[in-house]
């Protein structure tokens, strides 16, 4: 039973519409037993031309009951894709489109163009829309058939088990086929799947350090590559490399002569990614003053090399890698808040493989494959010596401070170390016992054991980066010695001659204790 009003949108056909042709869309809102349309849009490109007077005319004689609505749509060429694009698109978002309504838009009048750009139209869902086609009956007999097109291609079984499966392909594409047991690393490569093939959008991974980030943006550009979605080159940037002078023309190039040693022109990087993917790690490592070009260069899709009066375009896929909460960095004003919004349009932050004990098995499984891949050996685990390895990697004992890093080389030490092919109890122990070495808090050296073994360990924020791990450590250090801030404030800044002897030392602690997000009341001596 029919509950919404329905809305048919039909091109005045050039030639099929006139009279004593076929008459397409009259003949549509004319049969009730095919679909009963309450209200029509027409479309003309010429008001005055002899049959659409005559259609309108037919239309209340043929169908009195339908509504209908003429919409001058002029074209200077109905075959040109751009002008019909930019005609039909403008109609489109003039339109209020109404929820209590059903749509159609009529195909079968009007160019070839404009079927396709209808079609365009209706997938981007810019015309919440079906599309109907219609056909001619037999000479003197009932009309002929109609078909209605839903392109949302979700109601198609055939089809949805196709786009399914290739989803799934995708999928394990960015996974580099390592099955996964983590509900959340699952729900993060199927969202990051969608997001990779949808509009180019720029994408943030973060996340600590070896997690994958940038194994995992060679695979997005892989995934893009293979299906078309770009034929540029990969260019892969370390900000933490850029250094200097030359930053910003390694980044933006430069013209030759624009500054002492520039002998020639430099293309630099995001010229060289142009119809291709920039995937910038560390991207939290950029100074200020890149930052400000590279947002131009993201809005405006174009920027000045250094030296150059006029700019130079580029297109490319952007991509960003940090292990640092850009959020915090934007805070302390080392990072832009609006190129912080521009490149997490989608962010994903990727779980430390100690959030993902249950994947370490598929993920030794891969490592030996690799080793056998690289160094043309087979290595496996004795039965025993695989539950032994297992049962200590996933326990809370091991920290896997560098997640796939520490595992990547615990199995190629094994695998070097592995008598006959074969990982065994012993070759398991000892390389358990090195791994507790690796991760013991360092002791010993220059600095003091009690901060050096907090490094990173204790509630130090993610974000810190190591030196000032190292600082947030020697502040609680401080802190547990000491029963007030003035006295916290002396030890940390002993033998600073700088300062003088007036110096506010209370003060001093204070402020550093707040940058590091630390309540001193919760460590002082009380
Ligand atoms: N999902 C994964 N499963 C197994 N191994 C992985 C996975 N992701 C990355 N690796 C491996 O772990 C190592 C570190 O990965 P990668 O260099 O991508 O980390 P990262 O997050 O970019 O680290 P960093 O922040 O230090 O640059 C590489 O050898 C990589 O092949
Ligand atoms: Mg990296």
């Amino acid at each position: 039973m029919k509950t919404r009003e329905r809305v048919m949108i039909s091109v005045l056909g050039a030639k099929l519409d006139a009279p004593g042709q076929w008459r397409p869309t009259l003949q549509c809102v004319r049969r009730p037993d095919l679909l009963a349309v309450d209200r029509l849009i027409v479309l003309e490109q010429d008001k005055t031309s002899e049959y659409a007077v005559a259609l309108v005319r037919d239309l209340k004689k043929l169908a009195p009951s339908v509504q209908v609505e003429r919409v001058p749509i002029p074209l200077e060429n109905p075959w040109d894709f751009e002008e019909v694009y930019e005609r039909f698109y403008e109609f489109c978002r003039a339109q209020t489109w109404d929820d209590r309504c059903e749509y159609y838009v009529h195909l079968t009048t009007g160019t070839h163009v404009m079927q396709i750009v209808w079609y365009l139209l209706v997938s981007e869902r810019f015309a919440p829309a079906r599309l109907v086609q219609t056909r001619p009956g037999k000479r003197d007999g009932p009309p002929g058939p109609l078909d209605i097109v839903d392109l949302d291609l979700s109601r198609y079984p055939a089809i949805a088990r196709r786009r399914h499966t290739q989803q799934l392909e995708g999928q394990s594409l960015l996974k580099m086929g390592i099955e996964t047991r983590s509900e959340v690393f699952a729900g993060l490569i199927a969202s990051l799947e969608r997001a990779a093939l949808g509009p180019p959008v720029p994408l943030l991974l973060w996340g600590e350090t070896g997690v994958g980030k940038s194994a995992l943006a060679r695979r997005i550009y892989a995934l893009r590559k293979a299906r078309g979605a770009l034929d540029g080159p990969l260019v892969e940037v370390n900000c933490a490399t850029l250094r200097g002078a030359l930053r910003e023309s390694a980044l933006f190039g430069h013209k030759r002569g624009a500054f002492t040693g520039a002998e020639r022109d430099r293309k630099g990087y995001l010229l060289a990614a142009d119809e291709g993917m920039l995937f910038l790690d560390e991207v939290g490592e950029l100074g200020l003053e890149e930052q400000a070009v590279l947002l131009t260069a993201i809005e405006e899709g174009r920027f000045f090399p250094v030296g150059a009066d006029t700019p130079v375009h580029s297109r490319f896929a952007l991509v960003c890698g940090t292990n640092r909460d850009l959020r915090v960095e934007v805070q302390a004003g080392r990072f832009r808040d609006d190129l912080l919004a521009r490149i997490s349009t989608w962010s994903f932050c990727l779980p430390p493989l100690r959030e993902r004990r249950e994947d370490i098995e598929e993920n030794l499984r891969f490592e030996l494959e690799r080793f056998a891949d690289t160094y043309k050996r087979q290595v496996r685990f004795s039965r025993a010596g695989l539950k032994t390895y297992l049962a200590f990697a996933r326990s809370e004992q091991a920290r896997w401070p560098h997640n796939f890093r520490d595992l990547s080389q615990s199995v190629l030490r094994m695998c070097a170390s592995a008598s006959e092919g074969l990982i065994d109890t012993d070759d398991v122990a000892s390389e358990i016992t090195r791994l507790s070495e690796l991760w013991a808090p360092a002791t010993g050296g220059g600095l003091a054991p009690s901060y050096a073994a907090q490094q990173g360990a204790e509630n130090a924020p993610a974000s810190l980066h190591r030196v000032e791990r190292v600082q947030h450590a020697l502040v609680l250090e401080a802190l547990r010695r000491s029963r007030s801030l003035a006295e916290a404030g002396r030890w940390l800044f002993d033998g600073d001659s700088a300062q003088g002897a007036k110096t506010n030392h209370s003060d001093r602690a204070r402020k550093l204790c707040a940058r590091m997000k630390i309540d001193p009341l919760a460590y002082l001596q009380s």
